[in-house]
């Protein structure tokens, strides 16, 4: 029999969502086979597997070492920028996570209990990650490139007991002493954890704090390792932070069951990724793809996967990439399209390509931001294997749309993700809630249930999940992207809706830039919004408007205002322009125009609105912003 269309999957999976996924869930390893697939008794409120009991860390560990695989390698960690590489066998991590968990278990944490990972790409943040699971303990991973404020606000919202940390990260061009912003984060918080566990790397090590802090491997030394807590599959498995439209962050919460039962569909159907193939996706764990499919995707299949500690340039060049998937033989590689922007600035050719034997590879996936038609056509024809867009969010967990490799591929449209994937009701909404035709563009929304693995609320705050995303259109999901389906159902995805900005992929909040501007004494209002970039897709533009009689000169107070950023939000922000301005655009109820300033800023011949209050503040901006 060959493979089933497309189409009609697509269709079961959404006329038949408890069927579908039933089977589906047959790929977890339960210790309760779950009563029902779907639970849609409290609606808008759905829960996957009702009844079930599973731990995701034995499905991705213990289970594949009992089959008798502990000698296939689970995990890579290729470092250019220490100059290392180490190989660990599912044997060999089971019985480290298993250890990690005897420390976190030691240090009081139990079932529910939240633990908080800000560490850097190496082995020892994805141990500590499955040891939370293993324990049915609730990880929140934060971003090596956050400042300690925003570090602040998630420990704040997270309450852990324990916090895993590092003495530091590296960076290409510097150490990034990660310990000393823990502390930071430490004093401006309102929690104390009880215990903070701290890798030390030689790069640089870290004072330890008496009675709170314990060394990473003196802590590993003592443990007996401990065994997996069977959870509910409606369970929480980890709390992952993104940026909403103001500055404070949204915690999305993630259960297990769906999640287990979602990852593995993916990465056959979505990936066409099989056990004991090599997997990289060159991303952080920080962020959801590297929750996803450096974590969690790869290891519950018994696939390898590869930790990549580097970038895609300056370590050493545009070739790194292809001597990873030369050395580790990568059949999969995922990563954002900045990274190929980058590539291609530093090698157009593609000559460095050349020197590695990259035959390993069949497929090049990409998401995190649009890949635009002209760094496909040029990845597509250098590599000469499949390059598939896909596009998702942090909230869903896994691809809403994409170009499903293991199932039905379709033919590439380039600058669209291709089709939605099984499990997505995906439609195209007016500002009225009607169904777009077409081609026309409005708000893509997905109908309820989400499908499994996604987001089931917001940590501890159930209103702001109605609020931010079930509210607007009652019935669905919204997504916060704008776009249309054309007549073949192909999904173009045009960007967001709201005032997240995407920066080389990464996703940050303008009202947090904002909000780091304002605590500037001679800023009397200000705002911060997305241009588009060549490289990095998008980076954030600053404008102020300064309190009457500051006499201070421009320059400094620029340099002053992008620190302030930087030191509040964090480097990845990477806000390196403000400009001071006589007045920001605004309608008569005091709205920023944004979209207006962003056409101004990009160049663009703006319309006036015909709302806006004042129109000569436009004039005034053009003429800053081509001065
Ligand atoms: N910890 C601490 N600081 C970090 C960090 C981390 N984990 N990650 C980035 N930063 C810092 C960088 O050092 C840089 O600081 P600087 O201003 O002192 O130079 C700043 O944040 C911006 O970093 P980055 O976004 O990496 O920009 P860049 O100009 O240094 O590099 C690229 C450009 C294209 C090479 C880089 O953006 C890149 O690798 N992009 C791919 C992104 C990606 O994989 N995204 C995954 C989402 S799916
Ligand atoms: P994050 O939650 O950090 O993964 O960011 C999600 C946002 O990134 C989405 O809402 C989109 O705006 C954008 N995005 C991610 N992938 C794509 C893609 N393939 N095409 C277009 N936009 C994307």
């Amino acid at each position: 029999m060959g493979p089933m269309p497309y189409a009609d999957v697509h269709a079961r999976s959404v006329d038949d969502p408890e069927g579908f996924w039933k089977e589906a869930a047959s790929a977890v390893t339960w210790y309760q086979q779950p009563e029902r697939a779907l639970d849609s008794d409290r609606p808008p409120f759905y829960q996957w597997f009702p009844g079930g009991e599973l731990n995701t860390c034995y499905n991705a560990l213990d289970r594949h070492v009992e089959a008798g695989h502990g000698d296939r390698l689970a995990l890579v960690y290729d470092s250019p920028v220490t100059g290392t590489c180490r190989r660990h066998t599912y044997a060999a991590l089971l019985d480290q996570v298993a250890r990690f968990a005897g420390v976190l278990r030691d240090s009081g944490v139990s079932k529910g209990d939240r633990v908080v990972i800000y560490m850097p790409m190496v082995p020892e943040a994805v141990v500590a990650m499955l040891a939370c699971a293993r324990l049915g303990a609730v990880h929140s991973v934060v971003f090596g490139g956050f400042a300690p404020k925003e570090l602040a606000l998630r420990l704040d919202d997270a309450r852990p007991k324990v916090v895993v940390s590092a003495s530091c990260g590296i960076e290409p061009n510097r150490i990034v002493p990660y310990k000393p912003m823990l502390d930071a984060a430490l004093e401006l918080s309102g929690h104390a954890p009880d215990r903070c566990v701290i890798l030390q790397r030689e790069q640089e090590r870290a004072e330890l704090r008496e009675g709170r802090d314990v060394d990473w491997d003196a802590a590993m030394a003592a443990a007996e390792p401990a065994a997996c807590v069977p959870v509910a599959a409606t369970d929480p498995l980890y709390i992952l932070y993104t940026s909403g439209t103001t500055g404070k962050p949204k915690g999305v919460v993630r259960d297990n069951g769906g999640h287990a039962v979602a990852l593995l569909w993916s990465m056959r159907n979505v990936y066409d990724a099989r056990p004991g193939e090599v997997f990289w996706t060159a991303s952080d764990v920080g962020w959801v793809v590297g929750h996803s499919y450096i974590v969690y995707g790869p290891l519950l299949l018994g696939a390898t996967t590869v930790l990549y500690e580097g970038k895609p340039v300056g370590t050493p060049d545009a070739g790194a990439y292809w001597r990873v998937v030369s050395e580790h033989g990568v059949k999969t590689l995922f990563t954002a399209p900045t990274a190929i922007r980058a590539i291609r600035r530093d090698d157009p050719s593609a000559a460095l390509m050349e020197k590695y034997d990259i035959s390993s590879l069949r497929a090049l996936f990409l998401a995190g931001e649009r890949l635009d038609p002209d760094t496909y056509e040029w990845t597509a024809e250098k590599l000469g294997i499949p390059v598939i867009d896909h596009w998702w969010q942090t909230e869903t967990g896994w691809a809403i749309a994409g170009n499903l490799r293991g199932l039905d591929p379709m033919p590439v449209k380039p600058g669209s993700p291709t089709v939605p994937v099984p499990g997505y009701d995906v439609r195209v909404l007016t500002p009225l809630g009607e169904p777009c035709g077409p081609g026309e563009e409005g708000a893509i929304c997905v109908r309820l249930p989400l499908p499994p693995g996604t987001l089931q609320t917001l940590w501890a705050d159930d209103e702001r999940y109605i609020a931010s995303y079930l509210s607007a259109f009652p019935g669905y999901y919204l997504t916060g992207d704008g776009g249309y389906l054309d007549e073949d159902g192909y999904l173009f995805v045009m960007g967001r809706t709201d005032d997240v900005i995407n920066v080389a992929g990464h996703r940050l909040s303008a009202g947090a830039m904002e909000a780091a501007l304002a605590t500037h004494p001679a800023v009397a209002e200000c705002a911060v919004i997305g241009v588009a970039d060549h490289l990095k897709g998008q980076i954030p533009r600053g404008f102020v408007v300064l309190k009457n009689g500051v006499t201070t000169d421009h320059d400094t107070l620029r340099v002053e205002l992008i620190a302030r950023v930087r030191e509040q939000v964090g480097a990845v922000a990477a806000l390196k322009r403000v400009d001071v301005v006589a007045g920001l655009p605004k309608t008569r109820s005091g709205k920023i125009l944004r979209k207006t300033m962003r056409g101004i800023a990009e160049g663009a011949d703006e319309p006036v609105p015909s709302t806006i209050e004042d129109a000569s503040v436009l004039d005034a901006l053009r003429s800053t912003l081509s001065g």
